[in-house]
């Protein structure tokens, strides 16, 4: 781990990861085993990051997101506070034998605060999702998705304005 990385000191890092410059993670942060994040994220408060998980660069994981195995953030990607990112598509609390259900969120992605990202789905470059959202499906690149089931609103750019089509 680099110096330049910043840990609070009630956050608790596994020493089995790797951290790239630059990344500062707050207050009760909890990274296990195994994850590797990239350079210049910022893990906010009660973010917690499972086993295995791999993060970008420059990714912006708001106050009490967790991120599970199975899930990948390519570079750039914002997650809003509490939204929730599954890994178990069907769950039963005495199913011993599930299995992870991976979900990918492309580079410059955006996902609001409080949306339910059901597991198994890519959700494409750039695109946003509308806090309190639940997406069930592939998002669409530069896509902006609203509601429960997250529907196709509107394409907008890198900065999430929108763009007429
Ligand atoms: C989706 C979003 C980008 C739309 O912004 P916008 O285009 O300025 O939207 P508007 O406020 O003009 O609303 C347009 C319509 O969409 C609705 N709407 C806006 N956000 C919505 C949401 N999250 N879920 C459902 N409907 C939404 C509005 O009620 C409005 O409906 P109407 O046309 O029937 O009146 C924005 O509302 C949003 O959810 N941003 C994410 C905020 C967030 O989570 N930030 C995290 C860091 S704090």
């Amino acid at each position: 781990m680099s110096n330049s990385v910043y840990i609070h000191p009630s956050a608790e890092v596994n020493s089995r990861t790797k951290i790239g410059n630059g990344t500062k993670i707050w207050n009760q942060v909890q990274v296990r085993e195994d994850a590797r994040i990239g350079s210049d994220c910022i893990l906010s408060k009660d973010v917690y990051i499972d086993t295995g998980v791999t993060i970008g660069d420059r990714c912006k994981i708001q106050n009490g997101v967790s991120v599970y195995n199975g899930v990948t953030l390519e570079d750039d990607v914002f997650i809003g506070p509490h939204a929730t990112l599954t890994n178990d598509k069907i769950p039963r609390a005495f199913n011993k034998d599930w299995k992870v259900v991976p979900t990918l969120i492309k580079v410059g992605a955006s996902i609001g605060a409080n949306a339910t990202i059901v597991c198994g789905v890519i959700i494409g470059e750039y695109a946003m999702v509308a806090a309190g959202s639940v997406v069930t499906k592939d998002v669409e690149p530069y896509s902006l998705v609203v509601g429960n089931p997250a529907r196709h609103r509107c394409y907008v750019d890198k900065e999430g304005n929108k763009i007429e089509k």
